[in-house]
């Protein structure tokens, strides 16, 4: 037999153990199978049998709708969220000199030392969590591949995964994907969006697996309030389940709220896994480099994910990552106050125009309610105010019923992303202020837009 690298004998090893797996469990239809092609194909013939179901049925989501409406109608695009100030220089300059250096060839899977050590710092130093770089870390390709990584290393079809709503749209998808059965539960948009104590002790059944929490929260800009966490950690503990804490907008957190995590709690150490991400923390979102905290037998689950869905993740942009965390700490401590300044700027331009601003204590986001412009005489929900908005006024955001799994979304809330250049917002509010009318509302303080929730 030919040489074969460790990664192409492990993978020959896994790929034995599936066929000794479909011979042990399936006598006619195996897991994997290799027939020699028995003469040219037809290049007429297409596939006839069914694509995935659930993937292929998904239906064209709202972000696209809306980018698509926002290229063709030349708006000031404040859906999309990703920040226009970029990150550090010296980061940039790092993945150039690393490339040059020949830092090109498979990494390991975990991730380099370098970046897992860097991480493992981060940890300790901003929730006060030491980990062991080697088996309490790993490195990904951005968040998205940690969660994909989470419900694919730890989720078994049947089991339940609670999700608040509004949410991340890659929760559900890849919850349901792996086989979960998704129990929302809605955030209280009334009470400044804290977790409904009672409606989410109802959603833990025997089957739950995992929950799902999302702190400081796209897309409503909520920093979930210490007593909501504690109750989350006794409830997991009641019924031995186990949290994904998406905490990528951890350095994004205004005036007196505070980033607490819910791993620091000591009794969910053993059962919570933290991720953060490059793309959030540096500004860089183009870079896909996404990391995981948490106990090693978790971890190890995800590894396992994580290894066949892309393995590692590219050498340079991880040594770029690596000195960004330890050497960059002064970039993404400075997030905040940038981004509250034009978060303030924002909401207070928005409500004196006649919308209602939700309180948003982190994130790049704010959730307004448009109730007070709707058109009157028709039920304009938010899909069509924010099409309205598109198209006759040049602004776009996102409508938040597009973040609910469940039954329960609010129609009249549409989401604005402000971490943009300061002439763009600018731009946006003298055009909502062109079409709205001249202002009409004093700016104040009204709405708390600067709560810890
Ligand atoms: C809550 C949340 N989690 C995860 C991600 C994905 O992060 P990444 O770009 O690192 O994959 C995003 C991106 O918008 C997000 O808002």
């Amino acid at each position: 037999m030919a040489l074969l690298t460790p990664r192409a004998a492990s993978a020959l090893f896994h790929l034995r153990s599936l066929q000794l797996l479909s011979h042990q469990y399936r006598t006619t239809t195996p897991l994997v199978t290799m027939t020699a092609v028995q003469g040219p194909v037809a290049s007429t013939s297409l596939p006839q049998k069914p694509l995935n179901t659930f993937l292929n049925n998904l239906p064209t989501t709202v972000f696209s709708v809306m980018t698509e409406l926002a290229i063709k109608h030349q708006s000031v695009n404040l859906g999309q969220g990703f920040p226009d100030d970029e990150g550090p220089e010296s980061m940039k300059r790092i993945v150039g000199e690393a490339s040059r250096e020949r830092h090109n060839q498979y990494p390991p899977t975990g991730g380099i030392p370098e970046l897992r050590q860097a991480v493992a710092r981060h940890s300790e130093r901003y929730v006060g969590l030491p980990v062991n770089w080697q088996t309490e870390t790993l490195i990904t390709v951005g968040a998205t591949e940690a969660l994909a990584a989470a419900f694919l290393g730890l989720v078994n079809p049947g089991d339940e995964v609670i999700i608040f709503d509004p949410q991340y749209d890659s929760y559900s998808a890849m919850a349901v994907r792996t086989g979960a059965t998704v129990v929302p539960v809605p955030l209280d948009a009334n009470n400044s969006w804290r977790v409904p104590g009672q409606a989410l002790a109802q959603a833990f059944s025997p089957r739950t697996k995992l929950i799902l929490v999302n702190s400081p929260h796209n897309p409503t800009g909520a920093v979930f309030h210490e007593d909501d966490l504690r109750e989350i950690a006794r409830l997991c503990v009641e019924h031995d389940v186990i949290a994904i804490c998406d905490e990528v907008y951890e350095h994004q957190v205004f005036g007196d709220s505070k980033h607490v995590s819910l791993r620091a709690m000591p009794e969910m150490r053993e059962r919570a896994i933290r991720i953060g991400s490059a793309g959030k923390t540096f500004s860089l979102t183009g870079w896909k480099v996404g990391w995981v905290t948490g106990p090693a037998r978790l971890i190890q689950a995800l590894g396992k994910a994580h290894m066949f869905v892309t393995f590692t993740v590219a050498a340079n942009l991880q040594l770029a990552v690596a000195h960004g965390l330890d050497k960059e700490s002064s970039f993404y401590e400075g997030l905040s106050a940038s981004l509250q300044s034009k978060k303030d700027y924002l909401a207070g331009q928005l409500q004196q125009l006649g919308f209602e601003i939700l309180p948003s204590a982190g994130t790049y986001f704010l959730v307004a309610d448009f109730s007070g412009l709707a058109h009157s005489d028709a039920q304009e929900d938010d899909v069509a105010f924010a099409k309205r908005l598109t198209v006759e006024a040049g602004v776009t955001t996102i409508p938040v019923s597009a973040f609910y799994n469940g039954k329960s979304a609010p129609h009249n809330l549409i989401r604005f992303c402000f971490c943009k250049t300061d002439q763009k917002l600018q731009s946006a509010c003298e055009r909502l202020q062109k079409y709205f009318g001249p202002p009409h509302r004093q700016n104040g303080s009204a709405n708390g837009t600067t709560n810890s929730h």
